[in-house]
């Protein structure tokens, strides 16, 4: 951590000084990408360039190519990926890690040999062993075995970060890493099977509001610990490290907030107006007992969220009330 390595770039213009420069956010109708989109627009970047996946399949290599000589954007901002739950990556992992590969690869050689000025590739905390010290470092990574459930996608977006650290060292080329913690907001996936908990529990309520259900059962005690950063805080930190970073070292973008999944589910609860019951069933797994990185060079930087947990949680469910098919 924070090493000269790590300092913020030193030279040129800067990110927020370039507002008419050419800006790729590739996966911008994401939850991620919708939210940089949003974040870019709001500070008056007027020269946003994207592409639905339907018009750019990012794991063609050449179709890519052709992209980046056609429309040489100046700055990238990865966050497309193929992403999922445990389900998803159990049943299949060659998707997983061949289509994350494929899309980093391509994405980060193009714009380097295009002459992109600086590319952010987005990760996440399931790069970390799953017997980290919590809350977790940056200098975690690679110390241990992973989370054999989602190894594939682990293993891809490690070899993203070690990707844009090589490009730096080999052509000092301006590529930087953000590993973001658990993401919600308007744009996530609120699908009755395979979302996260956050809006599954918010799906969960609201239905069961709708139906004027008694009460809702919630799998587990409720006693495990979990972060959560409101999509728009990532966006916010995301032109933060555009701006101000130039580091090879990834950088962790958490709230550095814990809540149990209890106290979530509550919130959730109130925030939903659902004024049944909520019942813990204990006999199911509560999965790992906490989860928390360690944001604090991120915040040694300059960069604190705003959004609190409550205000997030009311922003989604408006936006889940007027977007989401009841
Ligand atoms: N959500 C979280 O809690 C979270 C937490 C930490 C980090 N992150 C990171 O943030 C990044 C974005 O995640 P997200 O949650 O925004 O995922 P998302 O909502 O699924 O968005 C991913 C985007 O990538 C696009 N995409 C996928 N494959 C593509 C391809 N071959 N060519 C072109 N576009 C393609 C998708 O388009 P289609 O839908 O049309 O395929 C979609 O717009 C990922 O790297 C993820 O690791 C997310």
């Amino acid at each position: 951590m924070g090493g000269p390595d790590d300092a913020a770039g030193e030279s040129g213009e800067s990110f927020l000084s370039e507002r008419s420069a050419k800006v790729f956010v590739a996966g911008h109708r994401g939850l991620v990408g919708s939210a940089i989109v949003r974040k870019l627009q709001q500070l008056g970047f007027a020269n946003l360039v994207l592409r639905t996946h339907a018009e750019l399949d990012l794991t063609r290599q050449s179709d890519v190519e052709e992209f980046f000589a056609a429309e040489k954007p100046r700055f990238v901002i990865l966050a497309a990926a193929k992403v999922g739950g445990i389900h998803a990556n159990n049943t299949y992992p060659a998707d997983f890690i061949s289509i994350n590969l494929q899309i980093q690869t391509n994405v980060i050689d193009s714009a380097h040999r295009h002459g992109v000025k600086k590319l952010l590739f987005l990760g996440s905390s399931c790069i970390y062993p799953k017997f980290a010290p919590q809350p977790i470092l940056e200098d975690a990574l690679l110390t241990g075995p992973l989370e054999p459930t989602n190894e594939w996608y682990a293993v891809a977006k490690i070899a993203g970060i070690k990707m844009c650290q090589a490009y730096r060292i080999q052509y000092g080329w301006d590529a930087i890493s953000g590993m973001p913690t658990n993401l919600y907001g308007p744009n996530d996936n609120f699908h009755p099977e395979n979302s996260h908990v956050l809006p599954a529990l918010m799906r969960r309520f609201h239905e069961a509001k709708v139906r004027g259900a008694k009460e809702v059962v919630v799998w587990g005690t409720g006693s495990p610990l979990r972060e959560f950063l409101h999509v728009d805080d990532l966006a916010d930190a995301v032109v933060f490290l555009m701006e101000k970073y130039s580091g090879s070292g990834h950088v962790n973008v958490g709230s550095g907030k814990e809540v149990t999944i209890k106290e979530l589910a509550e919130l959730v609860k109130d925030v939903v107006g659902f004024e049944g019951q909520l019942v813990w069933d204990s006999s199911k797994p509560d999965g790992t007992p906490r989860k928390l990185m360690d944001s604090s060079k991120l915040a040694s930087l300059g960069w604190m969220p705003k959004i609190s947990l409550k205000e997030g949680l009311c922003d989604t469910y408006k936006w889940y009330l007027e977007n989401v098919k009841q």
